[in-house]
């Protein structure tokens, strides 16, 4: 498009940086010194057979003790924007009593990036739960929703002072389906009516910690991060069509029709009927939030393209063609014949579904290419790939803004390598500006960060 080659982004348009507590922290040192609770995502990682190598979070990139030589590295890209999460196991004791030693650490932590005007976006609930609530059914137990609640609660009486805006749920499509249905994440389940227990207590986890958050602070800002897919039928049938509902339906529409109509899709309960949990009365009104979030965050890596299958219980499954672009994992992040279109499709979908019914302002809260980096001769990290995907992404927010589209912000994943859930540190799981060697923990610049950089400074693509 012409605009596109002259686009300036406006002034007030929000660049950072993204990433979670749980990949950088170094659950070693918090458990050593802080007594935080064992999460369950490195119990999963020690024995499931979905983990790379079976690596934990135990090191993770040892943010624990690197915090203030990473803010020095955030400063010099020119870093003003950094959305990260306050970990659950870490700040609040099995009795829901807040942990200081955490705390505190936090407190350090985040006086530091404020004294660099670094404004801190945080994510309350990034899959940091304890095992001892895995233990007792994790989302599939109601109870766990009260304890996120309690859990902001305390984030935000200690550290409140501190953070811009809140995001209260990270992609609740894998911390469900992908964790109770699939069995790809913690704690790794494959049973379609527990998933969807978690589905609907995981929403009713967003509409507490809302509801618990504003009576505490009415000015507070509260937003939510989720995954929405843009799915597209493999093929012009009837059938191939439908699955393409469903898969919207599964990844996207059981989050968003909930949180902005106060109702699950008719065609998804349709569907799962006889195993959808006991929904109380009061919930829905509980869920439903509607016109009360200040930003919707989409999380975008890729589309997807679904065909029908009677068989299973989704009745749709993903189609890969050969011939797509695909990031370091082999995963496509381009259906073919081009794609970071999808994300243009998906924004102009959510808006136009959902603006009616309370979703203002959007922040892409995550994109970016993970590629399996090394460093040349000089030392150097060479990341074309990633700088290509950024850019080709940007173009799609760039013409989604000029479609009327409010996107406000992106926020780039992530800042430096770290540890990627069931991917572990795998070479070709690493999405980092920063280059981390994981054995030494020393941080090197990709080429990349400074690419993001000169984007930072300039608000034009480079
Ligand atoms: C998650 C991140 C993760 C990233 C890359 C998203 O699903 O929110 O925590 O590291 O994708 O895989």
């Amino acid at each position: 498009m012409y605009q596109l080659q002259y686009f300036q982004f406006p002034k007030d348009f929000i660049f950072g940086t993204a990433d979670a507590d749980l990949q950088v922290i170094g659950e070693e040192h918090t458990l050593k010194n802080e007594n935080s609770l064992p999460t369950m995502w490195n119990h999963f990682a020690q024995s499931s057979p979905e983990v790379y190598k079976n690596q934990t979070p135990m090191s993770g990139i040892d943010r624990y003790h690197l915090w203030k030589e990473d803010i020095a590295l955030m400063k010099e890209l020119g870093l003003r924007h950094y959305r990260t999460s306050i970990s659950m196991a870490r700040i609040m004791d099995k009795n829901r009593k807040p942990n200081m030693k955490a705390i505190d650490w936090y407190k350090t932590f985040f006086e530091e990036l404020r004294k660099n005007e670094i404004a801190i976006y945080a994510t309350i609930y990034h899959w940091e739960l304890p095992q001892f609530l895995s233990e007792k059914g994790g989302w599939k137990n109601r109870d766990t929703a009260q304890y996120v609640a309690d859990h902001s609660l305390i984030a935000h009486k200690y550290l409140g002072d501190y953070i811009e805006e809140y995001f209260i749920l990270n992609e609740p499509v894998q911390s469900t389906f992908y964790s109770y249905h699939i069995g790809e994440q913690a704690p790794g389940e494959r049973d379609l009516k527990g998933a969807l227990a978690a589905v609907h207590h995981t929403l009713l986890a967003q509409g507490l910690t809302f509801r618990a958050l504003k009576s505490a602070d009415k000015n507070v800002k509260l937003s939510t991060v989720f995954n929405p897919s843009v799915t597209y039928a493999a093929s012009s049938s009837q059938d191939d069509i439908k699955s393409a509902q469903y898969a919207f339906g599964y990844h996207t529409g059981m989050f968003t029709d909930p949180t902005y109509l106060g109702k699950y899709p008719d065609y998804m309960l349709e569907l799962f009927e006889g195993k959808m949990p006991q929904i109380q009365s009061g919930d829905m009104e509980t869920i439903k939030i509607d016109h009360g979030l200040h930003s919707f965050g989409v999380n975008f890596y890729r589309g997807k393209i679904t065909r029908y299958n009677p068989i299973s219980d989704v009745r749709f499954e993903e189609v890969r063609y050969p011939q797509g672009v695909k990031n370091g994992m082999g995963r496509p992040v381009y259906i073919p014949p081009t794609y970071p279109e999808g994300l243009y499709d998906i924004l102009c979908e959510l808006y136009y579904r959902y603006h009616e019914h309370g979703m203002k302002q959007i922040y892409i809260t995550e994109n970016g290419a993970s590629w399996p980096d090394t460093l040349n001769e000089k030392g150097e990290v060479d990341d074309e790939f990633r700088i290509f995907y950024l850019r080709e992404h940007l173009k799609q927010v760039e013409k989604a803004i000029l479609k009327g589209v409010p996107v406000k912000g992106f926020f780039q994943w992530t800042f430096m390598d770290n540890f990627n859930w069931s991917a572990g540190y795998r070479p070709e799981s690493v999405y980092g500006l920063v280059h981390v060697d994981f054995e030494t923990m020393k941080r090197t610049p990709k080429k990349s960060f400074y690419w993001y950089k000169d984007l930072l400074e300039s608000h034009r693509l480079p």
